[in-house]
């Protein structure tokens, strides 16, 4: 429902509110009786709401308001996925955006989306039920999102007739639990949303309560916008290049900029002066908070999208590992090593999580500790980014410090999260240059260095293949080194087992050790089950182009199961082993690979000539 229209001269400008609780708890008689009571319900609706207040009969001859959003709760009642439903309403004083979402704990995704556009969270609980595990998580959610203020409205006070004292207990009990969370305001408003008590005009039924109504609560909260005073940041967005003219067209996310003020790039030292604005905006001599501008600098800076200009006096970092809270969206559980892209400010890079320091209980806020994180849990995370990018705490900046994770290969956006403090252990650490190079090391040997990865199912072939390979490699003179699974989870992954995360793990261990072997000019054959396609593009994203080389040791599953040189397929079909790949394992093959060996057609005489035959095509030996 759209009720009114953003007409009219509103003094307080636009608050967003979001409504958490449940069907239960009165969620939609509250909006229903705020716009029935604020008469901004049109006649014909009003017509209808009245014939079919009387046909449920749930109030007698009143109006029942929740029967005004009843579209929304038959979605739900459908089990119909629904994001966030946005309402607009305005009063004299103030326009408003109510993000509604479902208060189960299996929505907890759409109440992060929609807390994460609010100003105010109003809490609806059930006077008679008082704080229960619901409002704990609703309000922390709130306030890991960036809400600042919290309402309670205490519902259903009519059922416990307009007591005080059990609404200041409840006040209480909310006041002890969310005084932790950082809110800057707390109120509480005993209300009956059914009969309008306290929600547009104050109650004669609690005489006793001296605060303001709901809504007028709402009118006056002050919103004091501080990102116009914080340090001032213009996130870049385009060039635009004509001739001689280079405009940087973008956002100012916070505080303000004027003509001829000096500035530079967030990460870069080189500070410039703002030239002039070539927009179309009113003030030609000032950008402000919140306003899309086009600049031109006085001297060209290396600047692109996704860079932000600080003020040289106040200067933006630029990081590439950050710790931060996140709310995991996906069926399918965050791993930490596995890689992810992480959209932050205006740009997406690749990122792996490094640690997971700790899952919060987003019932009570208790720290529990995790391998990794399931669906609708919220973890508090060590990420390290393949790019450095501006980073602030999310206390200081929704823009730079808020982001989404997004999972490389189905482009879902698995999570949101936002910026504890960036981690500024990388820069204190210098890549060395060293006078001899890969290039160097591997010319002495007389050949190329490489990284062979094998793949494939268990039994399929590949450590026959790698140690005939090796040992052709060896009676021509390469220098070469044989990196098996089996051989390496004795000793550097001795830790690991076969869940989803240790293989994570284990191909990660190999891929870096190979790449080492690779910077010092070997050719390295790493043979591995290496069962996700997303490990095997980390593994590759390790090494430049052309040095690895992907091998799909290709052997039908029924063909592995015969072979069964280990035995193990017979224990996994005998439930003796877990997560045995191909059985209760999954096996991704290679959609794309440099060679494909197929094991059924030759013998692995024939497929190691092969593989030497590539070798020499992509002149990597002679
Ligand atoms: S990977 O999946 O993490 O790449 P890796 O190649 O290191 O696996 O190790 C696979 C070897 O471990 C197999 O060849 C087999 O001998 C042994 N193994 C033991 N348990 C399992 C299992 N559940 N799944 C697959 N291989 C297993």
């Amino acid at each position: 429902m759209n009720v009114g229209g953003p007409s009219g001269i509103v003094d307080r400008g636009v608050l967003r509110f979001l409504t958490c609780g449940s069907v239960d708890d009165g969620k939609s008689s509250l909006i229903g009786r705020m716009l029935l009571d604020l008469d901004l319900v049109a006649e014909d609706q009003l017509r209808a709401l009245k014939s079919d207040s009387l046909r449920s009969g749930t109030t007698g001859d009143e109006l029942d308001p929740a029967l005004l959003l009843d579209g929304l709760e038959a979605e739900q009642d459908q089990g119909i996925t629904i994001d966030v439903a946005y309402r607009y309403f305005q009063t004299p004083r103030r326009a408003f955006i109510v993000a509604d979402t479902p208060g189960h704990e299996q929505y907890t995704r759409n109440m992060a989306t929609g807390a994460s556009y609010s100003d105010v969270a109003v809490l609806l609980i059930d006077a008679r039920k008082g704080i229960l595990t619901q409002t704990c998580r609703h309000a922390r959610i709130a306030a890991q999102f960036g809400i600042r203020h919290a309402i309670l409205a205490v519902n259903k006070c009519d059922l416990v007739d307009f007591s005080a004292e059990v609404f200041n207990a409840i006040e209480r009990d909310f006041r002890a639990f969310a005084g932790a969370l950082g809110f800057k305001t707390i109120n509480a408003v005993p209300i009956s949303a059914r009969y309008g008590d306290n929600v547009v005009a104050h109650s004669a039924r609690t005489p006793w309560y001296r605060g303001l109504p709901l809504v007028e609560l709402l009118e006056s909260i002050d919103l004091d916008d501080d990102r116009s005073a914080a340090a001032p940041r213009f996130l870049v967005q385009w060039i635009a290049r004509k001739a001689d003219f280079r405009g940087l067209a973008g956002l100012v996310t916070h505080g303000s900029f004027s003509r001829g003020d000096v500035v530079q790039v967030a990460g870069a030292n080189r500070a410039t002066r703002i030239e002039g604005f070539v927009d179309k905006a009113e003030d030609q001599e000032r950008a402000r908070a919140g306003e899309a501008r086009m600049l031109v600098l006085a001297d060209e800076l290396d600047v692109g999208r996704g860079d932000v200009l600080c003020s040289p006096q106040s200067p933006l970092d630029v990081a590439d590992q950050f710790a931060g809270h996140m709310l995991w969206f996906d069926a399918h559980a965050m791993i930490p090593g596995r890689s992810y892209l992480v959209k932050l400010g205006a740009r997406t890079v690749p990122t792996t999580i490094t640690a997971l320091k700790h899952i919060v209980d987003v019932n009570t806020g208790a720290h529990l500790v995790g391998r990794q994180l399931e669906m609708n849990e919220l973890g508090f995370c060590n990420f390290s980014l393949s790019a450095p990018l501006p980073i602030e705490p999310f206390a200081n900046s929704r823009d730079h410090g808020s982001f989404i994770v997004i999972d490389r290969l189905s482009n879902n956006t698995v999570a949101a999260g936002t910026v504890e403090f960036p981690l500024r252990r990388a820069a204190n650490l210098h890549l060395q240059t060293l006078q001899v190079d890969k290039a160097a090391r591997a010319a002495i040997k007389g050949h190329g260095a490489a990284a062979l990865w094998l793949t494939g199912l268990s039994g399929a072939g590949k450590s026959t293949v790698a140690s005939l390979v090796d040992a052709k490699l060896n009676a021509l003179g390469c220098h070469t080194y044989v990196m098996d699974g089996d051989n390496i989870r004795h000793g550097l992954n001795r830790d690991l087992g076969f869940t989803e995360a240790d293989r994570v793990e284990n191909v990660r261990r190999v891929a870096e050790v190979a790449r080492l072997f690779v910077d010092a000019g070997l050719i390295v054959i790493a043979s591995l089950i290496s069962p996700y396609r997303l490990e095997r593009l980390s593994a590759r994203e390790r090494f430049r182009q052309g040095e690895f080389i992907e091998i799909f040791v290709d052997a039908p599953l029924d063909v592995c199961r015969q072979r069964d040189p280990k035995g193990l397929y017979a224990k996994a079909a005998a439930g003796q082993i877990k997560n045995f790949t191909g059985v209760d394992g999954p096996y991704e093959a290679p959609v794309d690979p440099e060679l494909r060996l197929d094991t059924v057609a030759s013998d692995p005489e024939a497929l190691a000539d092969q593989v030497i035959g590539m070798l020499r095509q992509r002149g990597v030996i002679r």
